[in-house]
């Protein structure tokens, strides 16, 4: 395995798109999905490129390794059948192309538009729908808005029914969906406000002694905990070697923990809108459209930033400065003991490390937040804000799919679902999962009063086994143990995934979008490690007809106990929009902890200092 997880630098990029651009094979309309880490493991200790090419030409997908050292390609092959995401720069040429054409002009027209350098065009993923005609080509569904005067929400005026649909493999528009107009909401859903409330006095965070991590590059150490900063063009943020110090011993956890994959299924079954399933990382990447963060406003306190590279389409290196954010937050207390009698109080702070990115994808934006706890706690957090989708409404009432938010707004009904991937190492590359369940114990002799309550503990011995849901009824939770590591009391060293609130996936599974997106219907999967099984709905779910990755993989049902295994938890949750999402939503917090659970032999802060 390939120790160097430094994110790919400017000049790394560069020699990555030279080499293929040289060595590919490619005609000169290809252009660059990815060029990130490669981490298969493949190239050995060498440092690689993991790059992916879309043709338009041909309408041919590439991907392989470029191997630094050697200046070369490795393992470079065309996909067949696939489709690369749609990249940035893709949504700038639909956008371009729609406001250039003569029949969607004359649509906007009929609507009272007259001016299309006005209207947001975003070209989405089609998905599959199983139409003869979409298997073989690159197609996205455009969806319109008529942005406000203020420039502060391209999302302000939907313009509903107007769908151009593009082939963007052939840059062009192959016809323009008019399913009739309805009136334009006037509502300009300013953002910014003449006036703003002064009555906030400065609430400052101050660490005269500076903070208390120590970075070496890439690489944190805080606590007791370590771990290393990485960065996916994908999954955005991704954390490697994630372990905790225990005396003398650094103890691992995880190899490697990102967000692998995530969907936005919308309830409405109408016209176009049956299409809006966004697949936001294998779809369109999480990496490339992570924000640039400012200190102040998107973090407060002593600030790290690590910088990362993403790239343009055409290869070009394009840095984000302070893409990751680093700082210590106070949390309160982390225990308090009493003895009034003695008149003595003990109490310590708990206190957390944050590392978090924010990203922009069209109308919404997802904060991404890693809490490192000093009692040994991970926590995962999402943080939901931007513009809910807003629809114009049909017929001046909302539809049974949608809310009225806005004047002659609705925003319909839609889940997010998250998949968190977790390449577990605690103790060691062996583990094993289990799952714990409460139940009530039966009334007799051994329970007369009624009173017992009994957990049990199951391990799951093959893949199939370990495709769980979540059960508020048994207060259900999941452990990853390593079955040679014991602590003082002779059990098995383990961390605990406590769910957080969470939901089920609502849409159909023999619906395109739930074979697309299995991997929201289970909470909770492991899988026997293998490097290329990063990403739940496959590598390329654009357009992908379903059944990729988490599906396709445990369909071999292979042995999971007490060897190299991934863990992967869903976080589902439903999203009826309010009328206080609008214009701007506040924060919707969505989450889950790993916890120590016999993995330490005692309360790992009794060290903690004393107030
Ligand atoms: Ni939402």
């Amino acid at each position: 395995m390939s120790a160097d997880k430094t994110p790919l630098t400017a000049d790394e990029i560069r020699q990555a798109v030279a080499v293929v651009r040289r060595d590919g094979g490619l005609g000169a309309d290809a252009w660059f999905e990815t060029v990130g880490l490669d981490e298969s493991g493949r190239a050995g200790d060498q440092r690689a490129a993991y790059v992916c090419c879309y043709e338009p030409s041909r309408n041919r997908t590439f991907a392989g390794r470029v191997l630094f050292e050697a200046d070369r390609l490795d393992d470079w092959r065309h996909v067949e059948g696939v489709q690369a995401r749609i990249p940035p720069d893709e949504f700038e040429m639909a956008c371009r192309l729609a406001r250039e054409d003569p029949e969607f002009v004359a649509a906007l027209a009929r609507r009272g538009v007259d001016d299309p350098s006005r209207v947001l065009i975003e070209s989405w993923s089609a998905g599959n729908f199983g139409l003869p005609e979409e298997q073989t080509r690159r197609i996205a569904y455009g969806h319109c808005w008529l942005m406000n005067d203020a420039g502060d929400n391209p999302y302000a005026r939907p313009i509903a029914n107007l769908h151009p649909v593009f082939d963007l493999g052939a840059r062009e528009i192959i016809r323009i969906d008019d399913f009739g107009a309805v009136p334009i909401p006037p509502d300009p859903g300013p953002i910014r406000r003449p006036h703003q409330r002064d009555d906030a006095r400065p609430l400052s965070i101050t660490q005269p002694e500076g903070p208390s991590f120590a970075v070496d590059g890439y690489r944190v150490r805080w606590q007791d905990w370590e771990l290393q900063v990485g960065f996916s063009p994908r999954d955005g943020l991704v954390l490697h070697d994630i372990g905790i110090r225990d005396g003398d011993r650094l103890r691992p956890l995880m190899r490697r923990a990102s967000l692998a994959e995530m969907v936005v299924p919308y309830g409405d079954p109408r016209g176009a809108s049956f299409r809006r399933n966004a697949f936001d990382t294998g779809e369109y990447g999480i990496g490339v459209a992570l924000d640039s963060l400012r200190l102040g406003c998107d973090c407060l306190g002593h600030i790290h930033y690590f910088d990362v590279c993403s790239h343009d389409w055409t290869g070009e290196p394009r840095p984000i400065d302070n893409a990751i954010c680093m700082h210590e937050e106070d949390f309160g207390i982390g225990w308090k003991y009493s003895v009034p009698a003695a008149g003595q109080t003990t109490v310590v702070r708990s206190r957390r490390l944050v590392v978090s990115s924010i990203a922009t994808i069209g109308n919404y934006v997802y904060g991404f937040f890693w809490y490192f706890y000093t009692d040994g706690t991970l926590g995962v957090e999402v943080k939901a804000t931007g513009i809910p989708f807003p629809s114009a409404l049909d017929g001046g009432k909302a539809s049974p799919w949608g809310r009225v938010i806005g004047d002659g707004i609705e925003s319909h009904v839609h889940q997010h679902a998250f998949s968190f991937r977790f390449d577990m190492a605690l103790d060691g590359e062996r583990n094993s999962a289990s799952e714990v369940n409460f139940r009530a114990a039966p009334s007799g002799a051994d329970n007369p009063h009624g009173n017992a309550v009994l957990t049990d503990e199951t391990v799951f011995a093959r893949e199939l086994d370990a495709q769980r849901e979540i059960d508020a009824a048994s207060a259900r939770y999941w452990r990853v143990f390593n079955p040679n590591v014991r602590n003082r009391f002779g059990e098995a060293v383990g961390y605990k995934l406590l769910p957080g609130a969470n939901a089920f996936a609502l849409q159909h599974p023999d619906s395109p979008v739930g074979r697309r997106a299995a991997f929201m219907y289970k909470h909770f999967w492991v899988t026997r490690h293998d490097p290329d099984e990063l990403y739940p709905a496959g590598w390329f779910p654009n357009q992908h007809p379903g059944g990729d990755g988490l599906p396709r993989w445990t369909a071999a049902d292979r042995a999971i106990e007490d060897t190299d295994i991934v863990v992967w938890h869903t976080l589902n949750y439903h999203h009826w929009p309010r009328p206080e999402d609008w214009p701007v939503q506040p924060v919707v917090y969505a989450g889950f902890h790993w916890m120590p659970d016999g993995f330490f032999d005692e309360n790992p802060t009794m060290d903690a200092p004393r107030g």
